[in-house]
């Protein structure tokens, strides 16, 4: 089964060819990603207008790349897929648009993709593993821990209730003056700071639910910033490290929490599955390594290129939908909002309504 698959919900133009295999892991033929971190550099964050524009006039070239690379015509491909949401609406309209257009052209089947279903199945692209596992999916835009039971079968275990991970790091790394995207900026600092200078908070640890907050742990980095400026380079690391540490012990208590739930509703996890672009993080790496030992599971995270948002891992979602015959019409709508278990409610309502 070989599918083309675009991504344009957020600041990555993108398409992918790749090819589904009766069983076991996938093979990306291609996977074309332009990143537009330098339009929004000036911005200190994505600007929807911009990127939607930018889609616009790249995308075209970048899916005629994706196909020549791979080596195919559309009239080789088995579906054509594309991400529908959530994300910044503009983005969205113009993957979808133009998914719909090859595949009406060519007479294709259409998969509108969830690109939070994209991140959660990315793993069996890369690693082929069974389900169920468990998801911790940290980007700029999402921070969840969810149980993968099947396509279309997912449970949202926990979630932030405001800020997503990635940005907390990306908002401290523009209050410390550092470039952005924040997160590896943040990274490189803490490496040379004290992370025991400053006594952070570690918000919404020790409960039994797996939810995030990381709002007050900024505005607390805020204060402790004002209290010393004018800050020198030391300063800014030992914020950086105090910062970062203050996040992986967060994250390790919550994991904790998550994969508990885990295994009292859905027994042992194949795996601790890491996904979004904070999965970059080596500290939060070897917290997820923790965690896992802890639950007597194992760690997959894919290669960076395939952690952050890009094509091949809708065009992978597209495909292992389209093996179980879910496909879409032409008149499905863009979404800027679209939460994973709303999928699983519309694909087995029965079968959700219990976790409720
Ligand atoms: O998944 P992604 O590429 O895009 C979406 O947000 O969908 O994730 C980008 C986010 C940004 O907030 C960035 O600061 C963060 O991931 N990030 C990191 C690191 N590398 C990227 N956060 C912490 N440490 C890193 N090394
Ligand atoms: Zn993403």
């Amino acid at each position: 089964m070989v599918v083309l698959g675009i991504e344009t919900t957020c600041d990555e133009t993108a398409a992918a060819v790749i090819e589904r295999p009766p069983a076991g892991r996938g093979v990306i033929l291609s996977n074309i990603v332009l990143s537009q971190t330098v339009e929004h550099a000036a911005f200190g964050g994505v600007v929807p207008e911009i990127a939607a524009r930018a889609h616009v006039e790249a995308l075209d070239h970048i899916v005629a790349r994706a196909m020549s690379e791979a080596r195919k015509r559309f009239d080789d491909l088995d579906g054509v897929a594309a991400a529908a949401g959530p994300g910044l609406i503009g983005g969205v309209i113009v993957g979808l648009t133009t998914a719909k257009a090859i595949a009406l052209v060519n007479r294709k089947p259409l998969i509108a993709v969830n690109h939070l279903e994209a991140h959660a199945l990315t793993a069996r692209l890369t690693d082929g593993i069974a389900f169920p596992y468990c998801l911790f999916l940290a980007s700029g835009g999402h921070t969840q821990v969810v149980a993968v039971r099947g396509v279309g079968d997912y449970v949202r275990l926990g979630t932030t209730v405001d800020d997503a991970i990635g940005e907390a790091f990306d908002k401290t790394a523009k209050l410390l003056g550092l470039g952005y995207p924040g997160g590896p900026q943040v990274e490189k600092e803490a490496a040379h700071g004290d992370a025991a200078r400053f006594a952070l908070p570690r918000p919404m640890t020790g409960r039994n639910d797996a939810n995030f907050s990381l709002s007050g742990l900024k505005t607390a980095l805020r204060l402790e910033a004002e209290k010393i400026a004018p800050l020198t380079d030391q300063d800014v690391a030992d914020l950086c490290a105090s910062f970062q540490q203050a996040v992986v012990d967060v994250v390790l208590d919550r994991l904790r929490a998550g994969l508990k739930l885990f295994q009292a509703r859905f027994g042992a996890p194949t795996a601790l599955v890491a996904a979004g672009g904070v999965a970059a993080n080596q500290a939060l790496r070897k917290a997820l390594h923790h965690a896992a030992l802890e639950a007597g599971t194992i760690v997959i995270a894919p290669p960076l290129d395939l952690c952050t948002d890009n094509g091949a891992m809708i065009a992978w979602a597209g495909a292992e939908r389209l093996a179980l015959g879910l496909t879409d019409t032409l008149d499905v709508a863009p979404r800027a909002r679209w939460p994973l278990d709303e999928i699983a409610a519309a694909n087995a309502p029965a079968k959700t309504a219990a976790f409720k």
